[in-house]
């Protein structure tokens, strides 16, 4: 059986990506988890500096998801190559970087330094974090100041360029149609959605920042509903993400359109759940002799 499948011209062995932000920067989860395994791995995102990202707490559980509030901390681009390049690069598996910045000048620097070092395989570019003040969600807010960023990064990226989109105004069609026209290879879908809590005991909202990201389960019908009209709209293969916790789950993503599938709550309390989800679509394939992943990519359309 074959389940290679492509994000334009990069090959995954195999349509399970780790998103960015729940599997760290490859050591923290590779004695867990065989990284070789998986299709890709994507790395935390990455800023030109190092970033500490939001006071505690930064994480509650709700039913059926999870917020979060980490803003985006990270040890910036520098130390990720000295420290954790050499260690990927005892991999096989691609490497998608994850990188933002707070401005247009400093998304530039940092896919100009990750552009340059070999073992990075995609740059993706998160335009939709709802957890830090500047930078983040505000670029795809309107679609001037998108299609001008993702304009600019297209100019230096020479990796497999992704966008990572997020809930927005904008309607996503629209968005997309804009993206191929600006020749990114591919988009990641979807992002967190801005959520409250609350906490009794306190009176209080829970998370400085007020609000957080919500992931998992709760929002699987909200993220496939975007990759179906998103891969409706254009032609760009898709990572679809959101709550993907079984092989069944990653299927109905599949079905929709998207050509991969993004594995990022169930990691946190199941360090395996890519391998069952890989598994899962092997079995539900193989039953129904299914020989190639690609037979079943946009099927319920
Ligand atoms: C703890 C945590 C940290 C995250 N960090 C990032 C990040 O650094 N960059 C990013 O683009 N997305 C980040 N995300 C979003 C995930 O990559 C993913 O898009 C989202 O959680 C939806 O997938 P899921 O429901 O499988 O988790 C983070 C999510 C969580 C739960």
């Amino acid at each position: 059986m074959n389940v290679k499948t492509r994000l334009g011209a990069l090959e995954l062995a195999n349509p399970v990506v780790l998103t960015s932000g729940t599997a760290g920067y490859g050591k923290e989860i590779s004695p867990y988890l065989d990284i070789n395994r998986v299709g890709a791995i994507t790395i935390k995102g990455l800023s030109l500096f190092p970033c500490s990202g939001n006071p505690p707490p930064r994480i509650y559980e709700s039913a059926s998801g999870v917020l979060n509030s980490i803003g985006l901390e990270n040890k910036g681009v520098e130390r990720f190559i000295q420290e954790d390049i050499p260690f990927l690069e005892t991999f096989s598996t691609r490497v998608i970087t994850n990188i933002w910045g707070t401005d247009e000048q400093s998304y530039l620097d940092v896919a100009r330094v990750l552009t340059l070092v070999e073992r990075v395989d995609g740059i993706e570019v998160n335009v939709s974090c709802p957890n830090v003040e500047k930078g983040g969600a505000s670029f795809s807010c309107d679609l001037a100041s998108l299609g001008s960023l993702i304009g600019k990064l297209r100019d230096v990226i020479s990796k497999t360029f992704i966008v990572k989109l997020g809930p927005m105004k904008e309607n996503i069609g629209d968005v997309m149609v804009l993206l191929e026209h600006l020749d990114v290879d591919a988009v990641s879908i979807t992002n967190t959605f801005p959520a409250l809590a609350v906490d009794v005991s306190t009176q209080q909202v829970y998370f400085s920042r007020k609000t957080a990201g919500l992931s998992g389960p709760a929002i699987k019908p909200l993220a496939l509903r975007m990759v179906y009209e998103a891969t409706q709209a254009s032609d760009i293969p898709c990572i679809g993400m959101g709550g993907i916790a079984s092989g069944t789950d990653a299927l109905e993503f599949l079905l929709v359109g998207a050509r991969a599938v993004g594995v990022g709550t169930a990691t946190l309390s199941n360090p395996v759940a890519s391998m069952e989800i890989l598994e899962g679509i092997h079995s539900w394939l193989s039953e129904r002799g299914i020989e190639s992943v690609e037979d079943i990519i946009g099927k319920a359309r």
